[in-house]
């Protein structure tokens, strides 16, 4: 018996990239005092109001099939969050109800590239994406960015790697891992190339409401750029709500109906009452989604506080989002490496630059998921070993 290619092309892109968190996850279990840096799960509560609404919805019965474009009253909410923000309308037409961010990523990269196309991907970047990429069958194309430019992709560098194959650009603002936020000069001075080799663009926005001072720009927002733009995004991160599986596709009217014949392939409708909370979530007002915020911002603070003065750590200030790259380069040792002795003698967890990319080589990604207490005590701890193995080194 034969398989499709597409397991054999996703095989190894997957667990390796998460072996530490998995194993520190391992020893959690087992009571082992483990403080993990290493998922990007908001760790503050929901609002409240986004949980009732889903709760009295299940009990009104809107436990049934959905429409597999989403309902009329949650695409409406997602069009006028969407509005609200770039003052450009968008009309419910232009939205797709997905589970979630990755869902939505995965859907628009089906619709969109096949074998034999070029996805443009800036590196470092999430972990899911080569396996979204290779799911498609695309070839995944990293862009590289430099620490020295606080990891921000420019304009020529995805020009220089557009070939005649290049069909799609795979944009993160905020980014996960290196909560680079792009401006709107560089949305525009990427679009322009867009434009002139007539690339689609697909912008994960799941960080959208967490910029701490450079304000949030999406390629979706600018009027040149919304017909090639598909905008994803969900509330897990905004709302602290991963579990939900709720988020959206926006894109051209013409874009909407091939990506929900792509949807319901796969899931052929959604959650009625989380569709309610969904909505609730973005229709109202919730004191919840800016503390959120703050609180990644204070502890992204304190984490470079830290690290000042350290000869063998620094640590940038993220633009937003809910994680600080560490670089580790001056202690020799790859991301890899420390993250295991980390794991070994620190009972610390965090992500491997690596396991988002080259470009991400010689960093370590610590999530900001933990109050600033225990932040403050990882960070001396980490400090400590890079001191202790420099020394070691001699
Ligand atoms: C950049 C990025 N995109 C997508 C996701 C997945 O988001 P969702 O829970 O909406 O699927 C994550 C989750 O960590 C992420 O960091």
């Amino acid at each position: 018996m034969k398989f499709a290619p597409i397991s054999d092309r996703l095989s190894g892109l997957g667990a390796a990239k998460w072996a530490v968190h998995v194993e520190g996850l391992r020893r959690a279990n087992l009571g082992e005092p483990i403080i993990m840096l290493s998922i990007g799960e908001p760790d503050l509560p929901p609002p409240l109001g986004v949980l009732d609404a889903a709760s009295a919805a299940m009990r009104k019965g809107r436990t049934r099939y959905a429409h597999g474009q989403g309902e009329p009253r949650t695409l409406s909410a997602i069009a006028n969050h969407l509005t609200r923000r770039s003052g450009l309308t968008v009309s419910p037409e232009q939205v797709l109800y997905t589970a979630g961010t990755q869902n939505g990523l995965c859907t628009a990269l089906l619709t969109l590239a096949q074998t034999g196309d070029e996805v443009l991907v800036p590196d470092p970047y999430y972990a899911t994406y080569e396996g979204l990429v290779a799911a498609s069958g695309a070839k995944f194309v990293p862009v590289a960015t430099r620490p020295e430019d606080n990891f921000h992709v420019t304009a020529e560098a995805i020009e220089r790697a557009i070939t005649k194959q290049t069909k799609v650009l795979l944009l993160n603002t905020p980014s996960n891992p290196t909560g680079a936020v792009l401006s709107r000069d560089e949305i525009d001075q990427i679009g322009a190339v867009c434009e002139r080799h007539d690339l689609w663009i697909i912008c994960d926005e799941v960080y959208a409401d967490m910029t701490f001072d450079a304000p949030f720009c999406s390629p979706f927002d600018r009027p040149r750029l919304r017909h090639r733009t598909l905008a994803v995004s969900s509330i897990s991160k905004s709302h602290a709500l991963p579990g939900f599986r709720a988020g959206w596709v926006a894109s051209d009217p013409s874009v909407t109906p091939r990506l929900v014949l792509v949807a319901e392939a796969m899931l052929f409708g959604s959650q009625p009452f989380i569709e309610d909370a969904l909505a609730v979530a973005l229709n109202e007002k919730h004191p919840e989604v800016e503390r959120l915020r703050h609180a990644f911002r204070q502890r992204a603070e304190t984490l470079v506080d830290a690290f000042s003065g350290s000869e063998y750590i620094s640590a940038r200030m993220p633009e937003g989002g809910m994680f600080v790259m560490l670089d580790i380069r001056r202690t020799k040792l790859s991301g890899e490496e420390f993250a295991w002795r980390l794991l070994e003698t620190e009972n610390i967890t965090v992500m491997p630059g690596e396991s988002f990319g080259r470009g991400g080589a010689g960093h370590i990604r610590i999530a900001l998921t933990v109050d600033a207490e225990v932040l403050g005590r990882a960070c001396s701890r980490i400090r400590q070993l890079a001191e202790k193995l420099c020394a070691e080194a001699g």
